[in-house]
């Protein structure tokens, strides 16, 4: 395993609050994301205060825990680094109320200044559905656990504006700005922080990162899986407020902010408030909303449904970097590839020399494509000549793929990442109350006269109307030329 860098983790021991201590996210995400933390020595004391609304004791919280580690932890879990993180956790069940959650919490801090000295932190996750989030602050409050905390709070961050603006103020009763997180997971990938490398620690295309240089972009993340056991929390969200307001907007921003004065939390957020600023309210008439054939007889879900579980639109960013350049952004459900793109297409040259039929123009423009996986790519596509006779072009490509560089194993998984960033105070990849409420406000139109869903089959790319949307142009996916593997002799 790589040597950690100092300064890498968090000043102070840490105990963690974590609501929904048994729910899907913490099985997957965030139980397996803290024993590699803890395991690995990114945080040098830990305790795990569990709290859901299952009666468990401690032992059936750990039995609960260690079947997710041996579900979804990434790395192997030997015997001794499960005895150490078995120790560090806790359970608290919601019906045991404030006391027990205070006394809980008092209990890690002692055993963690024992072992360290010194001063504790709590972070608090909200890992619940959004109407348990403000019960859960309240319950915060009363224990009188508020103090030296940061409390982590999953989306959505409200429905629309209003609902938004007043889950805002209702927090802010609670715990000050500064000490709310709130968790936008894509902004935790490697390949999304990458972007912000890519765009400004070198001098070859920022100067061409602009209306007079780039002709559209694309922001594509379908999804081939369905809604499993989260069609009733799906019901009432719908892919525009699961994925769009959140995540796609949220790329959007790194994609398109100005150079920050420093890569800093405040300067940073504040480069991408300036983008959701200049966003034209997105029309309904650029929204195509689709639904996927056989989801309206799924449990759970109503039999006239009208949630969409795909959306693609037009949108865009009326400053002078970006004026009249189209942003096109698709995601959804049981599609027929699960991928996660940024294509950005270059203006075709002015006139072309090249014979009819010499396949200049024929594959669509010269495009810079990010794959947004852990094992990131990059490529940048461009027209060459195909070796022989004559003049005959053939689409090429310089990729760069993450597994080249032999250090794929250092990747942190997007939530290990932001949890660390939370823990030491970092904001940068967190979303602000302004930036959301500003991007509800965009979507005021849409959400007041949405378009009526449209039904696709499953395995598709979605409703038809998917292509005059985005005429002339084309969709980027599916791919012409796969990416390429890994390279066998990479360093
Ligand atoms: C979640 C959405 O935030 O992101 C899910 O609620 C979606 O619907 C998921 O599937 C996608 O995340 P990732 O990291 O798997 O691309």
């Amino acid at each position: 395993m790589a040597k950690i860098p100092p300064g890498v983790g968090p000043r102070f021991p840490q105990v963690v609050v974590l609501f929904g201590a048994t729910g899907d996210l913490a099985r997957r995400k965030l139980l397996p994301g803290l024993f590699h933390l803890a395991s690995a020595g990114f945080i040098p004391g830990c305790r795990i205060v569990g709290v859901s609304l299952d009666d468990l004791d401690l032992d059936g919280f750990r039995a609960s825990a260690r079947k997710a580690l041996d579900e979804f932890s990434a790395r192997k879990v030997s015997d001794a680094d499960w005895a150490t993180f078995a120790a560090c956790l806790d359970y608290v069940p919601l019906a045991a109320g404030a006391p027990a959650l205070k006394a809980a919490v008092d209990r890690a801090e002692q055993s963690l200044m024992q072992s360290f000295g010194g001063e504790c932190r709590r972070l608090h996750y909200l890992s619940v559905p959004p109407s348990a989030a403000l019960p859960a602050v309240r319950l915060l409050h009363e224990a009188g656990v508020v103090e030296r905390s940061r409390i982590v709070m999953e989306k959505p961050f409200g429905t629309d504006k209003a609902s938004s603006v007043s889950l805002n103020a209702k927090l802010h009763e609670v715990f000050a700005e500064e000490q709310i997180f709130r968790i936008d997971h894509f902004l935790g990938k490697e390949p999304a922080q990458n972007i912000l490398a890519f765009r400004f620690a070198n001098g070859l295309f920022e100067p061409i990162w602009n209306r007079n240089f780039i002709d559209h972009v694309q922001i594509d993340v379908p999804e081939t899986l369905g809604l499993g056991k989260r069609s009733a929390f799906y019901e009432q969200t719908g892919a525009y407020r699961d994925m769009v307001v959140t995540h796609l907007f949220q790329i959007l921003a790194f994609m398109a902010m100005e150079p920050p004065t420093a890569l800093e939390p405040a300067p940073i957020s504040e480069e991408k408030n300036k983008v959701f600023r200049s966003m034209l309210p997105v029309q309904p008439g650029d929204v195509v909303r689709g639904q996927y054939t056989g989801y309206r007889d799924e449990d759970g879900v109503d039999p006239e449904s009208e949630t969409e579980t795909f959306i693609a639109l037009k949108c865009f960013i009326d400053n002078w970097r970006w004026a009249g350049v189209p942003f096109f952004l698709r995601t959804g459900k049981r599609l027929a590839e699960g991928q996660r793109i940024i294509s950005i297409a270059f203006r075709e040259p002015p006139k072309s020399m090249f014979p009819a039929g010499s396949g200049v123009g024929a594959q669509g423009p010269d495009h810079l494509t990010f794959d947004l996986a852990d094992a990131s790519k990059m490529s940048l596509s461009f027209y060459g000549k195909r070796p022989g006779p004559g003049m005959r072009l053939d689409k090429l490509s310089l990729q760069f793929a993450m597994h080249d560089t032999g250090l794929i194993g250092d990747v942190l998984e997007a939530y290990e990442r932001l949890i660390l960033d939370a823990m030491r105070g970092d904001r940068t990849l967190f979303t602000t109350a302004e930036g959301i409420e500003r991007l509800w406000e965009v979507s005021t139109h849409l959400l007041e006269a949405p378009p009526p869903v449209r039904l696709y089959p499953p395995g598709s790319w979605g409703p038809k109307s998917i292509h005059q949307l985005i005429a002339p142009h084309a969709w980027r996916l599916p791919f012409e030329r796969a990416w390429r593997g890994p390279n066998p002799h990479g360093s």
